[in-house]
C-alpha cells in the first residue's frame, strides 16, 4: 500500500472500450436447424446469469431471440486458431449486400466480413449435442455453459448510433473438460488450470501463468454464493432423467 509509483494521467478518447473479456463462443440454432458459432467478448456473469453485449443485426442475436437459447462455449489458450478463422464472419446473409444506413451490418461489409453459413465446418471446431437445449456446445471448449435467454435490453437508446443489444441468458447447465477441475471438490474450477482467452483493445491474451497474490475475496468459500446460482441437484436431476431414458 503506498508503494505504487503514479504516472501522469492525460484525457485520451478511446474509440473502443474493450479493456480485457473472455472470449465466448456462442452457439445457437438457425432456422434452418443447423447452428451458428459466434465469437464475442462482451460478457460478464453474475450468479447464474449471464449478460452478453451483441449487435442487433448478427445472426446469433436474431437466433437467440427468436428460439431463446444459447451454449456459451468459453475459449481457452491454444484456440486463437479457431478464434481467429471465425472473426470477420458472420452467418446473416444480409451482409453480402448492406446498404449504407444499415449500422453494424454495414460497418461489416465495409470491413471485409464473410458470410460464412457452417461456422462449424469453416473453423473445425467439433460439435457435441447439449442437454438441455438444442445448440450444440463445442468440443474443444473446456467450459461449456447451456443457457436460456431470460431478458433483452436496447442499449444506446439515447443516441443516434444504436442497434446493440444487453442479453441476459440464465446458465442451466455447465460442463467443463476434467483437467480443469479442482482436485478434491464437486462443483470447482482450479483458477491455477483455467486459462481463458482474453480480448483487450481486439487482441488476443492469456492470463499470466499464476496468481499476482493471494486475493483476500477468495477467503469466502465458494458454496456461499450457491444461493444466487443453480442448485447441485440441477445435475444430478439431468443425469437421473439421461439414466432413464437411455
Ligand atoms: C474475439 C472477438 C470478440 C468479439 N466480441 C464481440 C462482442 O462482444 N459483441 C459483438 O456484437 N460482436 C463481437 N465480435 C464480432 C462478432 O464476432 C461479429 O459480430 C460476428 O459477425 C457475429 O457473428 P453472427 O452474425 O454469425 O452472429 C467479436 C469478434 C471477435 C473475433
Amino acid at each position: 500500500m503506498g508503494s505504487i509509483d503514479i504516472p501522469l494521467s492525460q484525457r485520451i478518447s478511446p474509440a473502443i472500450f474493450y479493456w480485457g473479456t473472455p472470449v465466448v463462443l456462442i452457439t445457437t440454432e438457425n432456422e434452418d436447424g443447423t447452428f451458428n458459432i459466434a465469437p464475442m467478448s462482451s460478457a460478464w456473469w453474475l450468479g447464474n446469469r449471464c449478460m452478453l453485449g451483441l449487435g442487433a443485426v448478427s445472426q446469433t442475436t436474431i437466433n437467440l431471440i427468436r428460439t431463446k437459447q444459447c451454449v456459451l462455449n468459453l475459449a481457452s489458450v491454444g484456440m486463437e486458431g479457431a478464434v481467429n478463422a471465425l472473426a470477420r464472419t458472420t452467418g446473416a446473409k444480409g451482409v453480402l449486400a448492406a446498404a449504407e444506413d444499415t449500422g453494424y451490418l454495414y460497418f461489416k461489409r465495409m470491413n471485409g466480413y464473410k458470410y460464412v453459413p457452417d461456422k462449424f465446418g469453416h473453423s473445425g471446431l467439433t460439435p457435441i449435442p447439449s442437454d438441455l437445449v438444442r445448440p450444440a456446445r463445442i468440443a474443444e471448449c473446456p467450459a461449456q455453459m447451456e443457457a436460456e435467454l431470460k431478458g433483452v435490453y436496447e442499449m444506446m437508446q439515447d443516441a443516434e448510433a444504436n442497434g446493440f443489444i444487453a442479453l441476459e441468458v440464465k446458465v442451466l447447465q455447465t460442463h467443463v473438460h476434467q483437467n480443469i477441475r479442482m482436485l478434491g471438490h464437486a462443483n470447482r474450477i482450479d483458477p491455477d488450470k483455467w486459462q481463458p482467452l482474453i480480448m483487450s483493445f481486439q487482441e488476443l491474451y492469456g492470463l499470466a501463468p499464476k496468481k499476482v497474490s493471494p486475493s483476500i475475496l477468495a477467503n469466502i468459500n465458494e458454496e456461499e454464493y450457491r444461493p444466487f446460482s443453480n442448485s447441485v441437484e440441477d445435475v444430478k436431476n439431468v443425469e437421473n432423467t439421461q439414466e432413464q431414458t437411455q
